[in-house]
């Protein structure tokens, strides 16, 4: 095995893919040098919500060693993988994906087998608020990923090149939004993103789609619905309104709450992604959705009532006389909903959590863990409260 240095970071271009060689920043024609990869998977935002909780179970279930590659923005908690501290398995590198230089050595350092890019910035009213940071993370960040990965891809031998997978985990809200009876999203819909937030993924899906068809990188995409579930930052709908039902908070529901969302357990989406790994085909895209549609108020009548039953100590009776209709989110998505038949006839994946279940579980690690809830409500977090909800007003 032949490892690369820093010097050997090419210009590739395409007449050096076509004879192995590539020409150098200073125009000099060397042959390609081969790296052999190894069994390690890089993983990007892998301290987030989804990404913790996809490493978590990647060694449950046995994973090889992986690279956990994440900023540790406000949403990035290295706390979530505190069981894997003296995993020698696991090594969390706090690093930029906009960052080419870490990126590439990273990549030359661990010559891994496949890239699972689940970093990005995630939350729509985020975006609302401030739509660059997604522009600079989900756009900028995925090309730089892309590139770094196919100048890695480029200097491997024939067989690892085919080997080699980029797995890049998006959103059905690159759909856009669905009327009442609308079929659901199947990978066929055309895009039609809404929020600044669904727009910079839609762009990050497209650039990984040129780098398949362009340079031939062995991407898969992966689109998938609402996801819930243990370590999910409270700044979203069901944690949110989680700990607001607990502490006896008003449950701020958007508009009219008829929204619609299709929510899937987070375990079964990080289930499906390793399915995807393993046997997802090359250039594909692969719709994940848990097929259960609820509307936003019926999602948070049921939290109300799973607190009541879990923490009935509350002075205001039931949690329902929480429930505060609020001025709505601009651009607001009416529904989304995902038909995930093509996962399940070609890989035999189904979500195994039904939403009830789920809904409890989650409702369950909330309680249980009080000490991660005060943990990552710092002054950042107080802020972003006080910024989104003090402006709207109650209905
Ligand atoms: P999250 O916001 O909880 O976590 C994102 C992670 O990425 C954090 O750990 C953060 O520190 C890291 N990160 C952000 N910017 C980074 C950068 N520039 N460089 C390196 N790391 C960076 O998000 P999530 O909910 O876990 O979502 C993960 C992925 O799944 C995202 O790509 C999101 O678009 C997609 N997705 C999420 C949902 C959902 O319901 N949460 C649904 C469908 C798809
Ligand atoms: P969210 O969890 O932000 O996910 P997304 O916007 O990606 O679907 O919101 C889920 C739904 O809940 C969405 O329709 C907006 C709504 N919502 C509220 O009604 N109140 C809230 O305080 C929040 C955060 C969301």
């Amino acid at each position: 095995m032949l490892r690369i240095g820093l010097e050997a970071a090419c210009v590739a271009c395409l007449s050096c893919q076509l004879t192995d060689a590539y020409t150098n920043s200073s125009g000099q024609r060397i042959s390609q040098r081969v790296i052999e990869i190894s069994d390690t998977i890089v993983v990007t935002g892998g301290a987030g919500f989804i990404g913790s909780n996809f490493v978590l179970q990647w060694f449950r279930n046995g994973g090889s060693s992986l690279v956990n590659l994440d900023a540790l923005t406000y949403a990035g908690n290295a706390e979530n993988l505190e069981s894997l501290k003296s995993d020698r398995r696991h090594q969390l590198v706090c690093g930029n994906i906009c960052d080419a230089v870490h990126v590439g050595s990273i990549l030359r350092e661990h010559r891994p087998r496949a890239i699972l890019h689940f970093a990005a910035e995630s939350h729509v009213d985020r975006s609302i608020a401030d739509p660059s940071a997604f522009i600079r993370t989900n756009v900028q960040g995925t090309l730089t990923l892309l590139e770094q990965a196919r100048l890695y891809w480029l200097q491997l031998d024939p067989a690892d090149r085919q080997a080699f997978r980029f797995l890049h985990v998006s959103t059905d809200e690159v759909y856009g939004s669905l009327g009442p009876d609308d079929p659901a999203f199947s990978e066929t819909t055309a895009y039609a993103p809404n929020s600044p937030y669904a727009a910079s993924k839609a762009a990050s899906d497209h650039l990984v789609r040129a780098y398949h068809h362009t340079y031939g990188l062995p991407v898969v995409t992966t689109n998938c619905s609402n996801n819930y579930g243990p370590y999910q930052f409270p700044e979203k709908l069901i944690p949110l309104m989680i700990l607001n039902a607990l502490e006896g908070k008003p449950l701020p529901v958007y508009g009219d709450g008829c929204n619609v969302r299709d929510w899937l357990f987070v375990e079964d989406h990080c289930s499906a992604i390793r399915v995807i790994l393993d046997r997802g085909r090359v250039g594909e895209t692969y719709n994940i959705g848990g097929n259960s549609e609820r509307k936003n108020i019926d999602v948070v009548t049921a939290i109300c009532d799973l607190v009541d039953e879990m923490s009935p100590d509350c002075g205001a009776g039931t949690r329902r006389k929480l429930i505060a209709y609020v001025t709505d989110r601009p651009g607001h998505d009416r529904r989304y909903a995902i038909d995930a038949t093509k996962i399940s006839r070609e890989l035999g994946w189904r979500p195994a959590e039904a939403f009830e279940g789920g809904l409890r579980k989650t409702v369950a690690w909330y309680l249980k863990n009080a000490a991660w809830i005060q943990n990552v409500r710092t002054g950042t977090y107080k802020e972003w409260i006080r910024q989104n909800y003090e402006e709207r007003i109650s209905r």
